[in-house]
């Protein structure tokens, strides 16, 4: 077989693990052929390709990024992308493509699906949210890190006796904000499935004084918003190609509210893109190891269409359609339960 691959949307710790694991069996086991596509759809519509071989996928395992680049291009912000997409597939005389992204590349491959394009799909993303797996690959080092850092700030906020705000990524989903605060002890965690109230986290920080604790964590996903009305947020106005908002600005935001009403000296930190960079966990390595045997598999069994998941222990495959159908978000059960540990 011949087969295209390539690297979509957000980097995320994992996607090297993914294309070595698709290359040496596609080589080793199938005797195929594998071109990388350069940085995402981009990459198909301009016919930026590399030969990936055993050699030139040596050693990357534990490397974070992508070898092959990355991008939020979308074929279908273009009048002729889908036509140059399938002239682009055509020129390789390729059987068929793996897609390893998020919601924005794995939408695209399942339009492309529905247009008679052969395409397997493998979920990544630091932010957990894609339907048709338990888990992604890369939320797990980006929990990590985010963990990491809120021990640190825990040691320092406690010295100063300041309120240390940590914004983590997480657009729609709060999966690392949720799990970072409850691993790193957080005193107050506000996800984007919620609105929160800004008087409620004044009172939790407040509460934590009169019982002698002069310090608080707050973690805030950085789509994560205050009660229409109730605070002031300054967001950037600038979009990507698949309509997303750029975020940030949550932290500062709450930097100065919470000073401002409680008195008590806060500070800001946001981690950013620290989260997406870097070596992977040995979590993430097996699990994008895993995915990236089975999407070979997938395409060598007449898969098409379908994207590789978890499910429970085992790795399974579901539609591209219905594992894009809908983000997953954070239950609000589930965080309400972990209510019982704020401040
Ligand atoms: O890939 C997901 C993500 O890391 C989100 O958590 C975040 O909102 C977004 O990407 C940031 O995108 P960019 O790197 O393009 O600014």
């Amino acid at each position: 077989m011949r087969i295209g691959l390539l690297t979509g949307g957000g980097d995320c710790p994992g996607l090297n693990a993914v294309i070595r694991a698709v290359v040496r069996k596609a080589i080793d086991a199938y005797g195929d052929q594998v071109i990388g596509f350069r940085d995402g759809w981009r990459g198909v519509l301009d016919d930026a390709f590399e030969e990936l071989t055993i050699e030139s996928t040596r050693g990357i395992l534990p490397r974070g990024g992508t070898i092959l680049g990355s991008s939020r291009t979308n074929p279908y912000k273009r009048e002729d992308g889908v036509a140059r997409v399938r002239e682009t597939l055509g020129a390789h005389n390729l059987d068929g493509l793996i897609a390893i992204g998020g919601e924005d590349t794995l939408g695209v491959a399942s339009r492309l699906h529905g247009e008679g394009v052969s395409v397997i799909g493998v979920p990544k993303t630091i932010d957990n949210d894609l339907g048709g797996t338990d888990v992604t690959f890369g939320f797990d080092t980006a929990l990590q890190i985010a963990t990491d850092a809120i021990d640190r700030l825990h040691t320092t906020a406690e010295s100063h006796n300041r309120i240390l705000v940590v914004e983590v990524m997480g657009r729609t989903a709060g999966w690392i904000a949720l799990h970072a605060g409850v691993a790193g002890g957080a005193d107050v965690i506000l996800i984007p499935e919620l609105p929160f109230d800004i008087d409620e986290v004044c009172r939790l920080i407040r509460r934590r004084h009169e019982r002698g604790r002069y310090f608080s964590i707050v973690v805030a996903a950085e789509g994560a918003a205050p009660r229409q009305g109730t605070m002031e947020v300054a967001r950037e106005n600038s979009f990507d190609e698949f309509g997303h908002p750029r975020l940030g600005g949550i932290g500062y935001a709450l930097e100065q509210e919470i000073e401002q009403r409680t008195g008590y000296e806060t500070r800001a930190t946001v981690l950013g893109h620290v989260q997406r960079g870097g070596t992977p966990t040995a979590f993430d390595r097996v699990l994008a190891t895993r995915l990236g045997l089975a999407a070979i598999d997938a395409a060598h069994d007449g898969r098409w269409g379908m994207m590789v998941g978890l499910h429970a222990t085992e790795i399974g495959l579901v539609a591209l359609a219905d594992a894009v159908a809908e983000v997953r978000h954070v239950p609000v059960d589930e965080y309400r339960r972990f209510g019982a540990l704020f401040g």
